[in-house]
């Protein structure tokens, strides 16, 4: 499908330059996120680390490594998925984004997304469900595909903290795979 890689490079720098809310006073760098474009499976998490922040790229800390561990078990590559989170900002001692810093962000992932018109979209964790969705629960939702489209997993911050949510992690990012290519 037709896609503008200038809408893309133009909503970058919306992202980097972004004064929208007091995150952006704090960042180093902002971080859009990257990856293939347009993109056939899309990554979201919830909001840069220490380390994003001081690169620029999503998913580089201990979480991203984690990340990317899980993508080879379930045969992806990291350049295989456009890789982006809910905000684009680290927040303070890497705490939970608040509800007012989500709403002022949302638009740049809304417009990532339909940008990239990517088939399917990984929602890993109650933020990006929420922020997308608009519900949480993770422990239910885990491993289902709503509206066609978005696939809810865990973050990997949370099997990090807890390995033997891995297997099942594995296990969602294998569905990506099979749902990459529209259904025809
Ligand atoms: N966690 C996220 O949700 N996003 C990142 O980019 C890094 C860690």
């Amino acid at each position: 499908m037709f896609m503008n890689p200038t809408d893309l490079a133009h909503l970058d720098g919306q992202i980097c330059t972004c004064r929208l809310c007091p995150l952006s006073l704090e960042r180093k760098l902002a971080v859009p996120g990257c990856g293939p474009a347009p993109a056939e499976i899309m990554l979201v998490g919830e909001a840069p680390g220490r380390e994003e922040d001081l690169t620029g790229k999503p998913f580089v800390g201990r979480a991203g490594r984690l990340l990317d561990a899980a993508l080879e078990q379930a045969g992806l590559e990291r350049s295989d998925v456009f890789i982006t989170s809910v905000i684009k900002c680290r927040p303070p001692q890497n705490r939970k984004p608040k509800k007012n810093e989500i709403d002022q962000c949302r638009h740049y992932l809304l417009s990532q997304i339909e940008i990239l018109h990517p088939n399917i979209i990984c929602l890993m964790g109650n933020t990006a469900t929420q922020a997308v969705l608009g519900i949480e629960g993770i422990a239910k939702l885990r491993g289902r595909v709503l509206q066609g489209r978005y696939l809810i997993t865990f973050h990997p911050a949370a099997v990090l903290r807890n390995r033997n949510l891995m297997n099942d992690f594995v296990s969602d990012l294998k569905m990506l795979n099979a749902r990459s290519h529209p259904l025809v």
